[in-house]
């Protein structure tokens, strides 16, 4: 098998495609949204410091595993330890990594929708000055209409399908190698339209000047589960993408500029949404259809007096969250399908169909339960907020806490000093500090906030 097993080509591409893993729709549509309710400037402070002490260190553990292991997740960890605590981590992965694959496809399948009405000019046509009832309605009526949604989703569970089954190097890294340049080239035209509209000023106060009255505790714990959803991590991703990773490639570097691209990514989106939103007198704090109901209405206000940029704007943007999604998707659905594939001894493409029959059974139940669906609750939650809630709230802090204590702890320092420094090649000073966040700081604050989500603390 290992001889046999496929790997990316070159350092670019090695970067795209783990940077397209972290930028999704976590970025550009969890991100503001997340901004918006904890209070602008004060939790995008917060935010970095947990991309730095918790991101970055957690990133290089899942590379080292991946890249020691040389196989999927869920057998990586086997690798490095028999004791069942430790060698099973690798299963919350594949089942966490699988279980946001079928919502994630769900809310890709509504953006690319939402790309097709801007492209064809209904969401300009529906625009009424001071009012957002005309996208209120289209989003409402779309998402619980039993079958469009389920369209949509189906168009894009089949595009990733058909990157995962070309393979890693023919499918994930070419198309991220294409996907990734073209998505920074749209995020720097529309920060440039997004900052001359009226009124900007008051979304970048928003963003940058921070009111730290504003930071509550559960700020600052969704600002930690913020940071490990926007860099992909804890659920099998980076460490099924590491097995792919050459002997040569500087893990410390590439998980460095792996987490400062994502963090960028972010911060521009918030440059491209709040100057519009400030600017159309809407509410930032408006939640999961910002995306969907009030950014339509913000990029129509904001360039009242040019059409055109409305409409090319309202395009560029939902065309920049279709990449965005697509690159994501890509890695969550490689997670079960190298395990399938390697674990079952069945080729790649028959493992590929195997998850794609999975994600659209799911993926359905999900889209089906923001409408007909909509009663059928658990824990006073729907399955598509279930999928949500019990992904990132337990099995990403999780599994963090984990893999903090098993790199840190358990497995032997020379071990992962060797691994990381390419045999020796590389200067230890990267790993060392990373080895010491991992030991010292990550466990205890994943902890700590895992607990504060659970009112212990
Ligand atoms: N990081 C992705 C985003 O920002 C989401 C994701 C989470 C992908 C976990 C893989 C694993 O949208």
């Amino acid at each position: 098998m290992a001889q046999q097993r496929a790997s990316f080509g070159s350092k670019f591409g090695i970067i795209m495609a783990a940077a397209g893993s972290a930028v999704g729709l976590g970025n550009i549509w969890r991100f503001p949204i997340e901004t918006g309710n904890n209070g602008g400037a004060a939790f995008l402070l917060v935010y970095m410091v947990a991309v730095v002490l918790l991101g970055v260190p957690l990133m290089l553990a899942e590379f080292f595993i991946g890249r020691y292991a040389h196989t999927n997740t869920a057998h990586a960890y086997k690798k490095l330890s028999s004791h069942p605590l430790w060698s099973n981590i690798g299963f919350i992965g594949v089942l966490g990594g699988s279980i946001i694959l079928c919502y994630y496809v769900v809310v890709a399948g509504w953006v690319m929708k939402y790309f097709f009405l801007s492209v064809d000019g209904t969401l300009t046509s529906l625009y009424q000055p001071g009012n957002a009832a005309n996208y209120e309605s289209l989003f409402g009526n779309f998402v619980s209409n039993p079958w469009s949604p389920l369209l949509y989703m189906l168009v894009f569970v089949l595009t990733c399908h058909f990157a995962i089954a070309s393979g890693v190097q023919k499918g994930i890294e070419k198309l991220s190698k294409i996907f990734m340049p073209a998505l920074f080239v749209i995020l720097v035209v529309l920060v440039i339209f997004s900052l001359f509209a009226p009124g900007a000023q008051a979304g970048l106060k928003f963003l940058f000047y921070p009111d730290f009255s504003k930071l509550t505790t559960s700020a600052m714990l969704s600002a930690i589960s913020q940071a490990f959803y926007s860099l992909s991590l804890c659920m099998g991703c980076l460490c099924t993408y590491a097995s792919y990773f050459g002997k040569d490639v500087n893990m410390v570097r590439s998980a460095v500029s792996i987490s400062v691209i994502d963090a960028l990514v972010a911060v521009m989106a918030g440059l491209i949404i709040f100057p519009a939103v400030f600017s159309s007198g809407i509410d930032p704090q408006s939640g999961p259809s910002l995306a969907f109901i009030a950014l339509p209405a913000a990029f129509q206000s904001a360039f009242e007096s040019v059409p055109i940029v409305s409409y090319v704007v309202s395009m560029l943007f939902y065309a920049l969250l279709v990449l965005a999604a697509l690159t994501s998707a890509m890695s969550l659905y490689e997670v079960p399908t190298a395990y399938i594939h390697e674990r079952w001894n069945i080729s790649r493409k028959t493992a590929t169909m195997v998850v794609t029959a999975v994600c659209l059974l799911l993926g359905t139940v999900c889209s089906l339960s923001m409408g007909v669906l909509g009663d059928m609750k658990l824990f006073g939650k729907n399955f598509f907020d279930l999928c949500d809630y019990f992904t990132t709230t337990w099995m990403m802090p999780m599994s963090g806490i984990l893999i903090a204590i098993f790199v840190g702890w358990v497995v032997k320092r020379e071990i992962f000093i060797n691994e990381v420094t390419n045999g020796g090649t590389l200067r230890p000073t990267g790993a060392n500090i990373m080895l010491f966040l991992l030991r010292w700081i990550a466990p205890v604050l994943v902890l700590a906030s895992f607990l504060a989500v659970l009112g212990v603390l």
